[in-house]
């Protein structure tokens, strides 16, 4: 049987790759996980064609699984289908626009979505202006593309912040430096969106005296309701990178919740254990209700050329 839906994904093992694809059988769509990096992409005219193990990949909505150390390559897989007519949860751009902190957060700003006063550093000697600028010392410094904070530093001097900044601009990274939320207190606030709602939402906490939150660094989780503005924050969010699915971290701040970063393809094992809600079957639904929108559109369309 053909699937409908193909998972790109390259650990069909990984927990929240498993969850999707159950859920997913279990609301009667044929599925397939398929690594994206072995796909062969022939590009032409009308469409181009997908192949994988020597056989053209026919389905009828992709769900991205694009890790962050093959994000280029993924993107351009993405692509492919997208320009098949195929329905992507996630488009290309969309992925891309998240995965760069800077983008972003410019993207967001222009649509009204608090975040911290960031700072992209060009040269390591504007680096004290910058740090004046973010509300001076302690600060962030991170790189524009990371995950899971492992290229977040809290930083107590301004000497510290020249000393990251050059650094990272030696290896060929984009420094941001940004507002430090002390209020917050090593926690932040995830909220699982699909479509336009928020599915799941969860409190992380840093462990011990750690000021990251990230679940990958032993943060713990908790169940929390949202507030409506909040809600609304995390939810303008991902439609404003163009997400129909995201993960959207939040800040509590004096000034109200500040959007960190968002996510595409958000892990479902924390929250789902933090929170009790089967987010794997919303991902689906939504799926599923995009796949039976696009067949009756066919349907009118077709009716109406024979009227
Ligand atoms: N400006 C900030 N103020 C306070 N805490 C922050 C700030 N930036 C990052 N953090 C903490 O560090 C964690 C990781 O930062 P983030 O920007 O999300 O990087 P990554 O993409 O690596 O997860 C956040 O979840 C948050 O707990
Ligand atoms: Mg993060």
């Amino acid at each position: 049987m053909e699937p409908r839906l193909v998972v790109l994904s390259r650990g069909p093992e990984l927990y929240s790759t498993r969850r999707l694809v159950r859920e997913s059988e279990d609301i009667g769509l044929a599925v397939r996980v398929i690594d994206p990096l072995t796909l062969t992409l022939v590009v032409e005219q009308d469409g181009g064609k997908i192949l994988h193990g020597g056989w053209p990949v026919e389905c009828e909505a992709i769900l991205p699984r694009i890790g962050y150390s093959i994000t280029r390559r993924g993107v351009a897989v993405v692509r492919q289908f997208e320009q098949k007519g195929v329905i992507v949860v996630n488009p290309s751009e969309a992925i891309l626009n998240s995965r760069d902190k800077l983008v972003a957060c410019q993207m967001m700003v222009n649509h009204k979505v608090p975040v911290p006063i960031t700072a992209h550093v060009g040269a390591w000697e504007d680096t004290g202006r910058s740090v004046n600028r973010v509300g001076g010392c302690p600060c962030v410094v991170k790189s524009t593309e990371g995950t899971h904070g492992s290229g977040v530093f809290l930083v107590r001097s301004e000497q510290q912040a020249r000393q990251l900044v050059h650094q990272m601009l030696e290896r060929g990274m984009r420094p941001l430096v940004q507002e430090y939320i002390q209020e917050s207190h090593g926690e932040d606030i995830r909220a699982f969106v699909v479509g336009n709602e928020v599915v799941a939402s969860m409190r992380r906490k840093a462990h011990g005296s750690e000021f990251r939150s990230n679940f990958h660094l032993g943060g713990s989780v908790k169940n929390i309701e949202l507030t409506k503005k909040q809600t609304e924050i995390a939810i303008r969010a991902s439609k404003t990178l163009g997400l129909n699915m995201a993960g959207v971290d939040m800040l509590l701040s004096e000034r109200g919740p500040l959007v960190l970063e968002v996510n595409s393809s958000p892990g479902l094992e924390g929250i789902e254990k933090a929170t009790g809600v089967n987010v794997a079957r919303k991902v689906a639904e939504f799926v599923k209700s995009d796949l039976e929108r696009r067949a009756k559109e066919k349907e009118n369309s077709s009716n109406n050329s024979i009227v």
